[in-house]
C-alpha cells in the first residue's frame, strides 16, 4: 500500500506520515529532506539556488548530508524552495522517490506532489492544510525550543514567501490530488492530527476496491 501525504510547510504532514508509517509498519520518506539537501549543498558548493545547473550539480549530494542538522533550519527550508522550482532538479530527485514508493509492500511519502506526481497511483492521498498562522506559531514554538532566534512575524512571512512559490511554480506546484482526502489541522493538536488521518486512512481502504 502506497500512501501519499502531501500539503505545505508546517501542516503537519511530517508527523502524521511518520505516524502512519509506524501504524501500518511501512517505511517512510521525508522527501522534503531530498529538496533540503539539494540546498544546502549548493550553499556548500558557493553556487547560486536560483541558478538550475548550480542546483542540478548539487543533487549529487553525498548521503551523509542528510544527517546534518542544518538541513532543518528555516534557511535551509527556503533554499530548498528556490532549488525545487528548476525541473531539472526535480527530474533528478524523481526516480529515487518512486524506486522508494514502489518496493515491495509499500511505503508511507510526504513531500509536495507524492499524489499528483511520484505516485499517482497511491491507494491513499492525504492532503494536510492548516493556516498559515496556525503553521507560523507551530514553526515558531520548534525553532524556540531549539534555541534559533526567530520572531513568529519573520516566520510567517516567510512561510507566505515559500507557500506562493510551492504553489505558483509551473512544474509539479503543490495542489491537493482530485482524489485526495483533505485534512486541516488549524485547530487540532498532533494526536488529533494523526487520529483524523487515520480516520481517512481507514475510510480510503474501506471504499476501494479490493486489489
Ligand atoms: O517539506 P519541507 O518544508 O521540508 O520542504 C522544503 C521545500 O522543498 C518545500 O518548500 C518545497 O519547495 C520543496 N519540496 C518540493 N517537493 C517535495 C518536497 C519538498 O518541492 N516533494
Amino acid at each position: 500500500m502506497i500512501i501519499a501525504v502531501d500539503g505545505p510547510t508546517a501542516s503537519g504532514k511530517g508527523t502524521i506520515a511518520k505516524g502512519l508509517a509506524l501504524h501500518f509498519g511501512l517505511p517512510h520518506l521525508d522527501t522534503g529532506l531530498l529538496y533540503r539537501a539539494v540546498g544546502r549543498q549548493v550553499q556548500l558548493n558557493g553556487g547560486d539556488p536560483d541558478q538550475s545547473v548550480d542546483a542540478l550539480a548539487a543533487t549529487g549530494f553525498a548521503e551523509s548530508l542528510l544527517a546534518d542538522p542544518e538541513l532543518r533550519s528555516e534557511e535551509t527550508g527556503g533554499l530548498a524552495s528556490r532549488v525545487s522550482i528548476h525541473p531539472a532538479v526535480r527530474e533528478a530527485l524523481y526516480e529515487r522517490q518512486r524506486r522508494f514508493a514502489m518496493q515491495p509492500g509499500g511505503a508511507v511519502l510526504d513531500g509536495r506532489d507524492i499524489g499528483t506526481v511520484i505516485a499517482p497511483e497511491a491507494e491513499v492521498k492525504l492532503f494536510v492544510t492548516a493556516s498559515v498562522e496556525a503553521r507560523a506559531r507551530r514553526r515558531y514554538l520548534e525553532m524556540r525550543d531549539l534555541g534559533r532566534a526567530v520572531t513568529q512575524a519573520e516566520i510567517e512571512d516567510d512561510l507566505r514567501r515559500r507557500d506562493r512559490r510551492d504553489t505558483t511554480r509551473a512544474t509539479a506546484p503543490l495542489t491537493a490530488a482530485a482524489d485526495a482526502r483533505v485534512i486541516d489541522t488549524s485547530s487540532l493538536d498532533r494526536h488529533e492530527a494523526f487520529a483524523s488521518a487515520l480516520a481517512a486512512v481507514e475510510e480510503a481502504l474501506d471504499r476501494s476496491p479490493p486489489a
